[in-house]
């Protein structure tokens, strides 16, 4: 089965055909555990609880219970520790207590494989890379189960669940299902460490600590100008480790920018496959030209005290600064600049390498082609459709659509000119 066909439609009905063909032997089992969680625990049987699936959309989990509802004297729910009986220890540690999951599968909530699906207080606690682990439906196993279970800490976690996203097909998924056989018959790697259960995951602010030593997972920026500055300013607060910058204008190597050093030309990033970076260059035709010369780790990142939607897709590259506001399932392309202030509103679809200027505000549904820039204060009524590579110049409102490649001002938005884009790329 061909990759792109596997990752659109044949997911889902490996999934289902699984299910189906494994029921015979699931059935009796599920019976059974069923009676047997009835007569250790009580009701309810099956333990229910709200996680967000693909896109981050709600849907209700279904397992089996492990946990007593034991209170101490004083009418409070007794530890995790305190309240995982001997019984739940052992559906744990054989994982049949996420039998009932298969349902889910059938009903398209999940799939066999994919990142677990956690909590939902934790969605706003992703960064934007890690928000990435929703793009996909979430799985009974995944990647990460695979790699270490519980006993590897949440960043690396999340790696792996992104690394899925980005590589699954169906070979991976049956290695995946097969290496889950293995790691559950040989009940390894459960819980982690000293806890009854996985510790809570809490966010950035523990990113912060361990992120801000100098790391090899440091993060390169492409560009030492104003722009760069602030995508600095952005990583740094986002508690990420800024290595070095690249810049072609050899009277700043060597320089300081905003506390980085400016370590060479972006030539230098060539060799460095792999390696992550953020282009931090204004420019809409620079920045598509770096994205197709460097073949590396594009990270995406959203300033701490910027608003995005768990359900809003963001590309990679991508770079949200102070005080943006993107709203429920807006997509932005890869590499693109959501400035200053700026806010992008519900089901807005915005191209790779758009730039939002600061404090533009672009309402819900308005869609945007591949290289639009929104000039600083302009502003976009509900629904327009602009073309690609077209300037709406500063303070501009486009209340009809716009077509491509041209350059819009006023109040309404003229057309001013048409952009010799060819002379621009030369
Ligand atoms: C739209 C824009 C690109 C036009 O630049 P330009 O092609 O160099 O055009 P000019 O400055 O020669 O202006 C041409 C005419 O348009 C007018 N004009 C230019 N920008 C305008 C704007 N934003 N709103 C209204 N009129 C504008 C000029 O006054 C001039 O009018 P005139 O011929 O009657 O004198 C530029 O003015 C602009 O708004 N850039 C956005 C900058 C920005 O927001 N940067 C954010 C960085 S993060």
């Amino acid at each position: 089965m061909r990759h792109s066909v596997y990752r659109q439609a044949g997911k889902r009905i490996v999934d289902i055909s699984i299910v189906l063909a494994t029921l015979p032997v699931v059935l009796p089992l599920i019976l059974c555990v069923s009676l047997l969680v009835r007569c250790q625990l009580g009701r309810p049987v099956l333990f229910r609880q709200q996680r967000p699936g693909r896109r981050g959309k709600p849907f209700t989990l279904y397992k089996f219970r492990t946990m007593s509802d034991q209170k101490n004297l004083h009418g409070e729910t007794l530890s995790d520790e305190e309240r995982l009986t001997r019984w739940g220890r052992f559906l744990r540690s054989t994982s049949l207590d996420e039998l009932p999951e298969l349902w889910n599968v059938l009903r398209g909530d999940m799939s066999l494989v994919g990142p677990r699906p956690l909590l939902t207080k934790y969605l706003e606690l992703y960064t934007p890379e890690q928000c990435r682990r929703h793009g996909v439906r979430p799985g009974l196993t995944g990647w990460a189960q695979v790699n270490g279970r519980n006993n590897v800490d949440w960043d690396q976690k999340f790696r792996y669940d992104v690394w899925y996203v980005d590589h699954f097909g169906l070979w991976l998924d049956v290695k995946i299902l097969l290496r889950t056989l293995l790691t559950v018959g040989r009940r390894e790697n459960i819980s982690a460490q000293n806890h009854a259960t996985a510790p809570e995951f809490r966010g950035r602010t523990e990113g912060l600590v361990r992120e801000t030593r100098p790391s090899p997972e440091g993060i390169a920026v492409i560009g030492a100008g104003g722009h760069a500055k602030v995508v600095i300013a952005t990583l740094e607060d986002a508690g990420l480790n800024v290595t070095g910058l690249y810049d072609d204008n050899p009277r700043l190597w060597g320089q300081s920018i905003a506390g980085v050093p400016v370590v060479g030309p972006v030539g230098a990033l060539a060799s460095q496959i792999g390696c992550r970076a953020v282009i931090g260059v204004g420019d809409i035709p620079a920045r598509k030209k770096l994205a197709r010369q460097l073949d590396l780790d594009w990270v995406s990142v959203i300033h701490p005290r910027a608003y995005v939607h768990p359900s809003v897709q963001l590309g990679r590259g991508t770079v949200v600064f102070a005080g943006a506001v993107i709203q429920p399932e807006a997509r932005v392309g890869a590499h693109a600049i959501v400035n200053t202030a700026a806010s992008i509103d519900h089901d807005c679809s915005l191209g790779d390498f758009v730039h939002i200027g600061p404090g533009a505000h672009l309402a819900g549904s308005v869609q945007a082609g591949a290289g639009v820039f929104f000039g600083v204060g302009s502003c976009a009524i509900p629904g327009v459709s602009i073309g690609e590579n077209t300037l709406v110049g500063a303070g501009a409102v486009v209340t009809r659509s716009l077509p491509a490649s041209a350059v819009a001002v006023g109040t309404p938005a003229r057309v001013l000119r048409y952009r010799d884009l060819l002379a621009k790329a030369a």
